[in-house]
C-alpha cells in the first residue's frame, strides 16, 4: 500500500506501478477525500482511518504499508492504531518528528496562499523545494508532471492536508516499537526531510535499512524512479 505525498495524488506512484515485481500487488489510494469528508479540523487520524477502511473494503487483513513524506506520517498514525495490519513498512523522504513552530508558521502562510491564489501558486512555491537541482535543470518532464499533479487538487483538499500536517503528533516515541522489516529511503538532496531525519528513523527502528538515492531531493520516487523501484524490489524480495 503506497501512500502519496502532499500536495500530490496517487499518480505520483506511476513509475512504481509500472514496475510491480512478480507475485506482488501495489495499491495506491487517493488520500485527498479522506481529509475533506466531514471533519472541520482534519487530522492524520482521518487519513489513517480512510486507509484502514480501504484495507477492510479490499478484505486485506495485513499488508506492507508505507508512503512518501505525508504518506509516511499517515503510516505512523496507522501503525499506532493497528500495528497488527502491517507485515512491513516503507518510509520514504519522511520524518518522525512533529512540526516545529517555524514549520507551523510556514503552513499557515501556505494555507493563506492556496485560499487566495489557488493550487497553481502552491506549485510555484513548492516546486523548487520538492525537486533537486538536477531535476529542475535536466528533467523537464518530471517538473511538468509534478506541477500538473499539484494543480489537479482543489483548494479544500490542499487546505485540509495542511491542517493535518501542522497538527500531527510526534511519532519518535513509536519508532522503537516497530519490530517489522522497514525500508527507509531518502533523496540525497532532500531539504524538506533531509538525510539526518532518515538516519534517525534507521537508528531507532530495529529492523530497518536505509538507502540514499543520488540526484534526487524530496520526491525521490519520481526523480530517481529506477533506483527507488530497485530498492523496493530488493526489499520485497529479501525480507518478507
Ligand atoms: C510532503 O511531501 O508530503 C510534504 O512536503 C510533507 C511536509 O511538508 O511535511
Amino acid at each position: 500500500m503506497l501512500l502519496h505525498a502532499f500536495p500530490l495524488t496517487p499518480d505520483m506512484w506511476r513509475p512504481q506501478l509500472e514496475r510491480v515485481p512478480d507475485g506482488w500487488r501495489f495499491i495506491a489510494p487517493d488520500l485527498r477525500t479522506f481529509g475533506t469528508r466531514g471533519s472541520s479540523a482534519p487530522s492524520m487520524t482521518d487519513y489513517a482511518g480512510g486507509v484502514s477502511a480501504l484495507l477492510d473494503a479490499l478484505e486485506l487483513d495485513r499488508a506492507i504499508i508505507g508512503g512518501l513524506s505525508m504518506g509516511g506520517y499517515i503510516t505512523f498514525e496507522l501503525f499506532r492504531r493497528a500495528p497488527e495490519r502491517f507485515t512491513g513498512i516503507l518510509l520514504a523522504d519522511t520524518r518522525a518528528q512533529a512540526d516545529t513552530p517555524e514549520n507551523g508558521q510556514a503552513r499557515r502562510k501556505l494555507s493563506e496562499l492556496v485560499r487566495t491564489k489557488g493550487p497553481a501558486a502552491v506549485a510555484d512555491q513548492m516546486l523548487p523545494k520538492l525537486l533537486s537541482e538536477t531535476t529542475l535543470r535536466r528533467r523537464g518532464h518530471v517538473v511538468a508532471q509534478v506541477r500538473q499533479l499539484i494543480e489537479s487538487s482543489d483548494v479544500a483538499e490542499i487546505d485540509a492536508a495542511i491542517h493535518a500536517l501542522m497538527t500531527r503528533p510526534d511519532s519518535t516515541p513509536d519508532l522503537a516499537r516497530i519490530s517489522l522489516p522497514t525500508l527507509v529511503l531518502v533523496g540525497e538532496e532532500d531539504s524538506i526531510t533531509p538525510i539526518s531525519d532518515a538516519e534517525l528513523l534507521q537508528q531507532q527502528i530495529p529492523r530497518s535499512q536505509l538507502v540514499i538515492l543520488p540526484g534526487a531531493a524530496h520526491l525521490s520516487n519520481l526523480e530517481a524512479p529506477d533506483e527507488f523501484s530497485t530498492a523496493l524490489t530488493n526489499f520485497l524480495g529479501s525480507n518478507l
